[in-house]
């Protein structure tokens, strides 16, 4: 198990994260004076109901109850678990997660020595190429230059059994690493024992993560043989359904990434990126996944897939498209770019240049064109018939769109290529009812203060809304303790707001998500504020626990004496606890 993820490291997370930023990535936002809003993408609406807080850097929605920081909203619309929606923040400003030491010392965390592993094999096979006429030619005759092999840190793997063996082996614990790295097999014959090269006189691809470490390879025959391809096992570090070949380099390539193109191979990547298209990237001899949507997504919110014309390249396509319908929403562009025949990326930007085929990218098929045509090509829409059995193609991939403005069009484009009015389409959609998407606040959930009392709820409200209003509080409340279970929440809110003045609502929140009182808190966070101005949120806080002190502080009795002194004379037992209680003020006024 890893350790924990240090508190600090997700204050700098999400003061370094712009809320608005990531959430209008996935959800098209419009400015509504200081804030953001949109129609919610957790449930289905018509006018918007969702805000986004660039000041509290914080979400929520009127109308479904939804609420979060940037990390509540990764986790809810991605639908990532805590740990993975840190990494997510983190990767995009290129920042490692750090842990906590968990106790169990400070051994290199696993995997370690593999990266370390496969950047020296990476870097011998480049000196490998530097060496061989057979691979340089091969790569010239495919013309692929000297400068693209660098940026990509393409390397040959010699003609040998054993030449990454002899040279990075030399311990049982070595070559089990290597056996761990995918560089060499193990030999499961009779009798036999033992490592060989997994790769051999092959032109070498490493494949880089996120920060650019080489976690895999390809390697391609040189001229004819079987497999044409063969690529790194799944090892610790390499899953073939999440990465995507170049996204590193189209990273460190581009500053800013408008949209990306998703092709096939490997040699499409670099030629493409050579030709100055270097927003390319490959999934590596699969479809592409689901997990690689999302990470594709995260990069930027246009996609275009490659496919080849032909009738594979189609149901390849169609795949895709299956997997892309549930990251398809509003914002996001998903296109189909379909080559002709016999053409892949490689060789047409090679012939017609990047000018030609950056024309072609224009032209391509937006994700609906493509559903609708390739429905309405598989059902007679002139009968009944037919229609029903499009409404039955349609309703399990339509109830993949997540609900929003985006389904709405699509069933709206539909309805035109059926000629049928939406409200028919729907209608005839309407299998059985759709659940609702939206999310209800939890029931059974603590309240922060037995009582609930306004006040309180008041005075937590002003510094989740005003962290910085904790500096106006100049005298530690220590009356508060006691009684009322939210005394000791707003306490220790105080202590965290004045212990760190430049803390955000969402930096505060996100101390409270593992503790059963976080979830009230957030929904304070979320509630609406009549207090816009900080300096005016000091005020009345202290305000609030002044008046909180006269209720509940040993002042509480004082002013009920004071008060029923008022309506008649006070007993002599009472007039003595009002002397007692007088004395004890005084004294501790004056200490
Ligand atoms: P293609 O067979 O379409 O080859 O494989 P390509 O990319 O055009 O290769 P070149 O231009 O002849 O060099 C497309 C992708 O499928 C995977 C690789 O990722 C390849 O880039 N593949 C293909 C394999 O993993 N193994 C194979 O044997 C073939
Ligand atoms: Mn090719």
């Amino acid at each position: 198990m890893a350790g924990r993820i240090p508190q600090p490291f997700i204050d700098e997370l999400l003061a370094r994260t712009d809320i608005v930023e990531l959430v209008g990535g996935r959800v098209q936002l419009k400015r509504a004076g200081r804030e953001w809003k949109a129609c919610c993408p957790f449930h289905a609406e018509k006018t918007p109901s969702f805000w986004v807080s660039p000041e509290k850097q914080f979400y929520h929605c009127f109308g479904c109850g939804a609420h979060g920081t940037a990390l509540g909203f990764l986790m809810e619309h991605d639908k990532l678990p805590f740990p993975d929606a840190v990494d997510e923040l983190a990767s995009r400003l290129g920042l490692e997660v750090p842990r906590e030491d968990d106790g169990r010392g400070t051994r290199a965390r696993p995997g370690e020595d593999l990266y370390e592993l496969l950047a020296q094999v990476s870097q011998f096979y480049r000196d490998t190429l530097r060496e061989s006429a057979r691979a340089k030619k091969y790569l010239a005759d495919r013309e692929i230059t000297p400068e693209t092999c660098v940026k990509f840190a393409i390397g040959y793997a010699p003609n040998s059994w054993d030449a990454v063996l002899k040279r990075f082996g030399g311990s049982a614990e070595r070559e089990r690493l290597l056996a761990d790295a995918g560089l060499v097999i193990e030999r499961s014959g009779k009798g036999e024992s033992g490592f060989y090269d997994r790769f051999r006189d092959r032109v070498m691809f490493p494949i880089r993560d996120a920060r650019g470490r080489v976690i895999a390879f390809g390697g391609r025959i040189i001229d004819e043989g079987e497999p044409k391809y063969l690529n790194s096992p799944e090892t610790a570090l390499f899953h073939k359904g999440r990465e995507l070949y170049g996204l590193y380099e189209a990273r460190q390539a581009l500053r800013k990434i408008e949209r990306l193109l998703v092709v096939e191979g490997y040699v499409d990547v670099a030629r493409l990126a050579q030709s100055g298209i270097a927003y390319a990237v490959a999934t590596l001899g699969t479809a592409t996944t689901p997990e690689h949507l999302n990470r594709l997504f995260r990069v930027t919110s246009e996609l275009v897939f490659c496919f080849d014309g032909d009738r594979a390249g189609r149901a390849a396509a169609w795949r895709a498209l299956e997997n892309a319908l549930e990251h398809a929403r509003d914002g996001r562009q998903l296109r189909f770019l379909f080559l002709p025949d016999g053409h892949d990326p490689d060789t047409l930007v090679g012939e017609e240049g990047p000018e030609a085929f950056e024309a072609r990218l224009a032209t391509a098929q937006p994700l609906s064109e493509f559903l609708v045509t390739q429905l309405a090509a598989q059902a007679d829409l002139a009968n009944l018939d037919g229609r029903a059995r499009l409404a039955e193609l349609v309703r399990p991939l339509l109830a993949r769109v997540p609900a929003g403005v985006y389904q709405e069009l699509l069933l709206e484009r539909l309805a035109q290529e059926v000629r049928m009015p939406a409200g028919r389409l729907a209608e005839l959609l309407k299998g059985r009812p759709e659940k609702p998407r939206g999310r209800r606040p939890a029931p059974g959930r603590t309240p922060v203060s037995a009582g609930r009392h306004p006040l309180l709820t008041q005075a937590i409200m002003l510094l989740l809304h005003h962290p910085s209003a904790a500096r106006a509080v100049t005298e530690p409340p220590a009356f508060l303790q006691g009684d009322y279970k939210g005394f000791s929440v707003l306490l220790e809110l105080l202590e965290m707001a004045k212990a760190t003045p430049e803390l955000s609502t969402a930096q505060l929140i996100e101390r409270w998500r593992e503790r059963p009182e976080g979830a009230r808190l957030a929904e304070l966070a979320a509630e609406e504020s009549l207090v816009r101005d900080g300096r005016a949120a000091g005020r009345d806080l202290v305000m609030a626990l002044k008046r909180m002190a006269a209720e509940f502080g040993p002042d509480k009795r004082l002013n009920e004496l004071i008060a029923v002194s008022r309506e008649r004379k006070l007993t002599s037992e009472e007039q003595q606890e009002f002397q007692r209680l007088l004395g004890e003020r005084s004294g501790s006024a004056g200490a």
